[in-house]
C-alpha cells in the first residue's frame, strides 16, 4: 500500500459515509437511539412504502447512526454496499443463509473460525446443505471440490488462528467460472490491509469484534459487497433481527482506528503467530502455514505483501528472524495436542 492508497484510507475512515451535516449542527454523529419512527403523515407513509421517500421505519429494519457505519465500510473497502450485524457470527451465519438452499453444497477450508465450521458441518447439514472442508490455502483442493450444486465457497484471509491466506484471485477466478459465490471473512485483515473484494471476491465478511472496532468494547459484524447481494442479507437481517444496538463504539470503529498502529499490531501478529504456533485440530486435512512463513510463492506473495504490507517479513534466509520463523512451521505431532481457540 502507498503513503497516496493510506491517505486516501484515512480520510475514508474520518469522512466516508459522512454526509456533510448532522441533525442540530453536531459535528460529531448523533447516536439515533430508537426503536420505531413516526411518520409526519399518512402522505408519508404512503412515499415511502412506494418507494419515493428514503428514510427509517422500524429499528429492526434500519438505524442512521448503524447506516452510518455500513456507508463507512462499504467506502473502505471498496465494496457498493454493507450491511452491520449485532456479532461477526451474525453477519456470517445470516450470509450464508442468504446464499444457499436445501440441496446445495458449500466448501469451507478447513482452518476457518470454528464457529463458523460448527455451522456449515452441523447446522447447514441439517436443513440438506451438504459441505467439502478443503485444507488449508489448498485451491487446487477447491477446484477439484466443486460440484454442479456447489453454491459458495466460505474462506478467511487469514484464518483464526492459523493465519493462512489463500491466493484470492485464483480462488476468485476458479470460482466465477463455476458460477459459484465467494465468502471471505476478512476479520484478521480489516480494510486497512487487505480488500478482498479487489481480488474478485463477492462478499467480504468481518467480526467488527476484533480489530475493526480495536478496543474490545463493541461486539458487531459486518457484510460488504455487491449491492444486490448485501441486499439480499439485509433483507435476513430484517427478518433474524440481528440489528446492531446503536451505540458510539459500533457508530465509528474505523474512525476511532489508528491505522498506522493497526498495521503495525497486523505485522507483529504475522510474526507473533509464527513465534507461538497452534495446530489445526486433530483430523484437519492439509499444510499449515503463517502468512509470514509459508512455503508456497503466491500464498507468500499475497500474505506478506497484500496483507501485511510488505515483502520483508521472514527477514533474509539465514538471519536470527528468518532462523526464528521456520522454528515456527508446526510439526504434524504437535497435532493432537494442540487445541483450537
Ligand atoms: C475470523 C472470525 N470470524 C467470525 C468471528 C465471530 O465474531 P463474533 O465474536 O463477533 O461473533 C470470529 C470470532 O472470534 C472470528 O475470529
Amino acid at each position: 500500500m502507498s503513503d497516496e492508497d493510506d491517505i486516501s484510507q484515512k480520510t475514508l475512515a474520518v469522512h466516508g459515509g459522512e454526509p456533510r451535516t448532522y441533525p442540530y449542527d453536531a459535528l460529531a454523529a448523533p447516536i439515533t437511539q430508537t426503536a420505531t419512527y413516526s411518520f409526519a403523515d399518512t402522505a408519508e407513509l404512503i412515499a415511502y412504502f412506494e418507494g419515493r421517500k428514503d428514510r427509517e421505519e422500524y429499528g429492526r429494519y434500519g438505524n442512521p447512526s448503524v447506516r452510518l457505519v455500513e456507508e463507512k465500510m462499504a467506502a473502505l473497502e471498496r465494496t457498493e454496499d454493507a450491511v452491520a450485524f449485532a456479532s461477526g457470527m451474525a453477519a456470517v451465519t445470516s450470509t450464508i443463509l442468504a446464499l444457499v438452499k436445501s440441496g446445495a453444497h458449500v466448501i469451507l477450508f478447513a482452518d476457518c473460525y470454528r464457529r463458523t465450521r460448527q455451522f456449515v458441518t452441523t447446522f447447514l447439514d441439517r436443513f440438506g446443505v451438504s459441505n467439502t472442508l478443503i485444507p488449508p490455502a489448498d485451491v487446487e483442493a477447491l477446484a477439484a471440490a466443486i460440484r454442479p450444486e456447489t453454491r459458495l465457497v466460505i474462506a478467511e484471509a487469514p484464518t483464526n488462528p492459523y493465519q493462512t491466506v489463500p491466493d484470492l484471485e485464483q480462488v476468485a477466478e476458479i470460482c466465477r467460472e463455476r458460477k459459484v459465490k465467494t465468502l471471505i471473512d476478512s476479520t484478521f485483515a480489516t480494510p486497512v490491509n487487505f480488500k478482498p473484494a479487489s481480488y474478485g471476491i463477492d462478499i467480504v465478511v468481518h467480526s467488527a469484534t476484533k480489530y475493526l472496532a480495536g478496543h474490545n468494547d463493541v461486539l458487531g459484524g459486518v457484510v460488504a459487497g455487491k449491492a444486490g447481494l448485501v441486499s439480499l442479507v439485509r433483507d435476513l437481517r430484517s427478518v433474524f433481527g440481528a440489528m446492531p444496538r446503536p451505540a458510539r463504539g459500533l457508530s465509528d470503529p474505523p474512525r476511532h482506528q489508528d491505522l498506522g498502529a493497526s498495521r503495525r499490531t497486523a505485522k507483529r501478529i504475522g510474526a507473533g503467530a509464527c513465534r507461538a504456533p497452534r495446530a489445526p485440530p486433530s483430523g484437519s486435512p492439509g499444510v499449515v502455514s503463517g502468512p509470514a512463513i509459508s512455503s508456497q510463492p503466491r500464498h507468500r506473495e499475497t500474505a506478506d505483501e497484500r496483507v501485511w504490507g510488505r515483502r520483508d517479513v521472514r527477514g533474509r534466509r539465514g538471519s536470527p528472524r528468518h532462523q526464528s520463523l521456520r522454528r515456527c512451521v508446526p510439526n504434524p505431532e504437535d497435532r493432537a495436542e494442540s487445541r483450537r481457540r
